[in-house]
């Protein structure tokens, strides 16, 4: 033992304040999580499947559950033509981020940015598309996480509950209620846990479940449709 400090550096985008996601350059601080290539694919499958069910022409309602950056919402409002998004989080500090890079990003419609707990700012509303990258590290894995991550980043953006999934047994539990007929939810999950949240799906009453593969090829996007009435 030597008794050295190891610092850890500052994640790059937090030290620019700046950080890439899909067509946009979106500010960061360490009030948001930093937006992952990940993510991009969810946003992907939601733009195919929207495209699939509007073709190009102007359609649907989107619910982005714990918007951070606002990177999700904004990308949608970007390279979509949805007729109304609404953003919300739990963290007033992350929504006055993702209101900042609204007003920088400048999209023809804004997404509404509403701040609760889960679906609790949009009670009795429904949507054809709920999206979500929730937090999904289990409590006892939080310790283990890359330093430059676990030093910087929320802790509220990343641990869900003893097993990393209580965000979406949450939002699975309560998603058809908020769901139009017909609607998808598109949640990022853990690539360790994609088997474990389609079956939360199902136990859910979802009989329509499918898991898609990031860029790294691994199974991180869970796709559920509700019936049609
Ligand atoms: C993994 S981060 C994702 C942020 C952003 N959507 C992205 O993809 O980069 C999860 C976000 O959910 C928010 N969050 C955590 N618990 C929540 C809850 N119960 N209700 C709403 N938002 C919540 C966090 O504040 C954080 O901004």
């Amino acid at each position: 033992m030597t008794g050295e400090t190891v610092r850890v550096a500052e994640p790059r985008a937090y030290a620019e304040g700046i950080a890439g996601f899909r067509l946009l350059d979106l500010v960061v601080d360490r009030r948001v999580l930093i937006p992952r290539p990940e993510t991009e694919g969810l946003v992907e499958q939601v733009l195919a499947w929207a495209r699939g069910r509007w073709g190009n022409g102007e359609g649907g309602t989107v619910l982005d559950l714990g918007t951070g950056s606002g990177c999700i919402a904004l990308s949608l409002a970007t390279e979509g033509r949805f007729a109304r998004i609404v953003a919300t989080d739990v963290s007033p500090n992350a929504l006055a981020v993702a209101r900042a890079n609204a007003e920088r990003v400048g999209p023809e419609r804004l997404p509404e940015f509403r701040l609760g707990h889960l679906f609790e700012p949009v009670v009795g509303e429904r949507f054809d598309l709920i999206v979500s990258n929730p937090p999904y590290i289990a409590e006892p894995e939080y310790a283990e996480l890359d330093p430059g991550v676990r030093d910087f980043e929320p802790r509220e953006a990343l641990v869900s509950g003893p097993d990393g999934l209580a965000h979406t047994r949450a939002i699975l539990e309560r998603a058809g209620e908020y769901l139009a007929p017909g609607g998808l939810v598109a949640l990022e999950v853990d690539s360790r846990r994609a088997e474990q949240s389609a079956g939360l799906a199902w136990v859910s009453g979802f009989r329509d479940v499918r898991v898609e593969r990031d860029v790294f090829d691994r199974p991180r996007f869970l796709l559920v449709r509700k019936e049609r009435a």
